[in-house]
């Protein structure tokens, strides 16, 4: 399925970006400076650094996809990706995000995570959003806290990353709860 969704969004503080092939060397230069603040977190670290090659491959994935994913933006600088899959079955999407290590402690990735809660809304067919985190990322837990959503499960799962102790926590927001305002601060 073709991605749809809005080329770019502007927050109040950072802005949106689908990547495109010619992104690629400001996501590797960011991913590869900040590998070790990604390595324990997230699973596909463990593959980096990709080649130029396959960076563009990569995003070229993800414009065939139909899960999005957005470079986020502060003054025209990348900061970090934000996402969401459609992995959680008919109605849900997930969201999932990272930032440089030197952007965090601002509420970027904050509104980032609020803005595409908003466009998953903007889709009839979405009733849910959820956000999943190991127990032991409690700086990923307070995305989905300062946003409003509400912890409803903390289940074992396999140990996917480093840094992981196999919890996984799932935060989830439905249609009816969400207030667009609640997009970052
Ligand atoms: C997860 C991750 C993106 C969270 O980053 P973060 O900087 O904590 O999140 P935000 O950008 O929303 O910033 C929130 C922080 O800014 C502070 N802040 C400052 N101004 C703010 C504002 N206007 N609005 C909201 N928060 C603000 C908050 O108090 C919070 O700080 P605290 O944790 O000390 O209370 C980051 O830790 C990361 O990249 N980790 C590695 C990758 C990862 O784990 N990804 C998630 C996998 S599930």
């Amino acid at each position: 399925v073709e991605q749809t969704g809005p080329r770019e969004i502007g927050g109040e503080r950072v802005s949106l970006r689908q990547f495109e092939s010619a992104d690629g060397e400001e996501l590797s230069e960011v991913v590869t400076d900040n590998i070790d603040h990604l390595r324990p977190w997230m699973e596909w670290a463990s593959a980096e650094p990709l080649t130029r090659d396959e960076r563009i491959a990569l995003i070229e994935r993800w414009a065939e996809s139909d899960d999005l994913n957005y470079g986020v933006y502060v003054r025209g600088s990348l900061i970090g990706v934000c996402g969401f899959m459609h992995r959680i079955g008919d109605g849900g999407v997930e969201i999932g995000y990272w930032l440089a290590e030197a952007r965090t402690g601002r509420g970027h990735i904050t509104e980032a995570a609020g803005l595409l809660t908003t466009l998953a809304f903007s889709d009839p067919t979405i009733d849910r959003v959820e956000i999943h985190h190991d127990k032991a990322n409690t700086a990923s837990a307070g995305v989905p806290r300062r946003l409003g959503y509400r912890l409803i499960s903390e289940e074992a799962d396999k140990i996917k990353t480093p840094a992981e102790i196999g919890i996984e926590c799932i935060w989830r927001t439905k249609r009816a709860d969400w207030r667009p305002e609640q997009s970052g601060s």
